[in-house]
């Protein structure tokens, strides 16, 4: 199965990644960041998380990379809207980097990992561009651990055909637990796992993103084989919905973390 980026970029996707920040998203990353730093982040997406790494680094540069072109414009266009001005966006492939071998002094990727079909040879592609002693640090969201209140079947369905549709586009959403592993296997050394929740506000965000990716995949291969109805997936979409006004809803999803160094 080819592997295939399963959000999508409709502008409500786009909206719920550049809700994200440095502070929010990447605090275990901050401690690491230093003045001057030359740093990467693949898979920056809209880039509202690169541009705060950015700001942390100056005068240092921050490059970041994504498969896709339009985000790498709408990137640009914020750093240029912030006045941010040590930063460049370019598209490229976390499969092959344009980049010489020992290039950045740090590297980090939020939200990508989940989506390989190959992490460790991504993760080789990293190792190959930071610099001997260069650190690198990945989050990633583990599905495993969602904890969701109340848990109406309409919604359990909703959530566990969202999976199963990341798996069929050869995503992974258990990644967080094995990044660790993953560091280990590629050769990074003195790694630190660690774990954090988000607590979507207002649930309609997380609910709104789900409902609309869930509605989307009626048209492609993969639920047609398998009988996924439009109608089906829309009673999901709608179940989404009605739970995300419960007065008592909540939704927090468990993101992992680990950081290691290029030895
Ligand atoms: C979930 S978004 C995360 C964006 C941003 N890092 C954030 O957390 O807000 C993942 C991004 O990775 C990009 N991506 C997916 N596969 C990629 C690949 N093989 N190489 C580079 N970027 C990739 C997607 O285009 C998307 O913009």
């Amino acid at each position: 199965m080819p592997e295939k980026y399963t959000p999508g970029y409709s502008i409500n996707a786009m909206n719920f990644m550049a809700k994200r920040s440095l502070d929010t998203h990447a605090a275990f990353f901050k401690p690491y960041l230093r003045p001057g730093m030359n740093l990467l982040d693949c898979g920056c997406g809209p880039g509202s998380i690169a541009l705060g790494l950015a700001k942390a680094i100056a005068p240092g540069t921050l490059t970041g990379i994504d498969r896709e072109a339009s985000q790498i414009r709408i990137a640009a266009e914020s750093a240029f809207t912030h006045a941010v001005s040590n930063a460049n966006f370019l598209e490229g492939n976390i499969y092959a980097l344009p980049f010489e071998d020992n290039s950045f002094d740090a590297i980090f990727s939020h939200a990508l990992f989940e989506h390989l079909q190959k992490p460790v040879e991504a993760l080789a592609e990293l190792q190959r561009v930071l610099k001997p002693g260069g650190i690198l640090g990945l989050r990633s969201p583990d599905w495993g651990g969602c904890l969701i209140a109340p848990f109406p079947p309409e919604l359990d369905r909703a959530i566990t055909y969202y999976k199963w549709l990341h798996e069929q586009n050869s995503g992974n959403p258990y990644v967080g637990r094995e990044l660790r592993a993953l560091l280990r296997e590629t050769g990074f050394t003195n790694i630190k796992a660690s774990a954090s929740y988000e607590c979507y506000q207002p649930l309609s965000a997380i609910a709104e993103y789900l409902a609309e990716r869930i509605q989307a995949s009626a048209k492609e291969d993969q639920a047609v084989e398998k009988g996924w109805t439009d109608e089906r997936l829309t009673a999901m979409s709608k179940g989404l919905r009605e739970w995300s006004r419960h007065p008592d809803g909540f939704y927090a999803q468990a993101w992992c973390e680990v950081v290691g160094w290029k030895g």
